[in-house]
């Protein structure tokens, strides 16, 4: 999958006070009607069960300058470091803090979990879908970030 292009987001979860973000490419868009996205996440990973708590999620789509964001939100530093000096904004869900500086958000609440693997897919029916300030967009291809 290394050759795939894939786009870059930040999933960000939030349950009884505390918030966590997560880089992720495994963002898909599901269904128009209703509208549903999917996100394929570890079992190990730090935010998951977050994730299961809270049954809801933000996305902040990442624009062509953010590689910095993404390095920084996949590198498995404790949350308080991913969090300092990043802008948040809430948005109309306010399912969990979202990157201002974004290219677009979406805020989700989980409707369906499947196992698969090491990972959990989860379906998320979009609650709330913004257009942010950040320009183009962000892929990773080759373990590189490539600005589009
Ligand atoms: C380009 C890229 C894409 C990633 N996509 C996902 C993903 O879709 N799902 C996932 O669970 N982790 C994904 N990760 C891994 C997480 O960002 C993070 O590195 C991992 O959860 C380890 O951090 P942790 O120990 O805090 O969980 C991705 C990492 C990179 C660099």
């Amino acid at each position: 999958m290394r050759f795939y292009p894939q786009g870059i987001s930040v999933m960000s979860v939030e349950y009884e006070g505390e918030s966590m973000g997560v880089t992720i490419s495994s963002l898909i868009s599901i269904s128009l009607d209703p509208p549903l996205v999917g996100v394929s996440i570890g079992k190990q990973a730090s935010c998951y069960e977050l994730l299961r708590r809270s049954a809801s999620f933000g996305i902040s789509v990442l624009g062509a300058a953010q590689a910095a964001v993404a390095q920084r939100f996949a590198s498995g530093f404790p949350p308080l470091v991913h969090w300092e000096g990043i802008e948040t904004r809430r948005g109309p869900a306010g399912v969990a803090p979202l990157l201002a500086e974004a290219r677009g958000w979406l805020e989700c609440r989980v409707r369906d979990e499947h196992d698969a693997g090491d990972h959990t897919v989860f379906v998320g029916d979009v609650l709330a879908l913004e257009l942010g300030p950040a320009k183009g967009g962000l892929v990773y291809l080759d373990r590189a970030y490539h600005p589009v």
